[in-house]
């Protein structure tokens, strides 16, 4: 049976540092979500390009450009402003990650899949 929920340590999650990964079985065997932290917020989103669907990082975890502003794809680019997911700049510009719902309260962060469906 597939959880609906990802709880995740809050002091795991560092300020625009590595992302965290995580399966996300409800939309194929081999999709993954991550998490990162920005700004103080955390942020989910479905592992998947919306230029070409493959995972945004290269080397596992790192989806922050080298100056840490926005979420990088690893294969042509892409931009994505970390808060709301928005292509900002590439080849997809003006579409968006597919965000995760997400809250955080005593140091845990939980990622909420109950609404989460397949092909979106
Ligand atoms: S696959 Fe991500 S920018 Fe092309």
């Amino acid at each position: 049976m597939q959880k609906h929920t990802i709880v995740l340590n809050s002091y795991d999650l560092v300020e625009k540092a590595l992302g965290i990964r995580f399966a996300l079985p409800q939309l194929g065997e081999l999709v993954t979500g991550f998490t990162v932290r920005y700004h103080g917020k955390a942020y989910a989103y479905v592992n998947k390009c919306a230029h070409v669907p493959i995972e945004l990082d290269w080397k596992q975890g790192e989806f922050f450009t080298v100056d840490k502003d926005y979420l990088i794809c690893a294969t042509h680019g892409a931009h994505y402003a970390p808060d709301t997911g928005y292509c900002v700049m590439g080849p997809c510009k003006g579409k968006s990650l597919q965000a995760l719902h997400l809250t955080e309260q005593n140091n845990q962060i939980t990622i909420h899949l109950e609404q989460l469906k397949k092909n979106l």
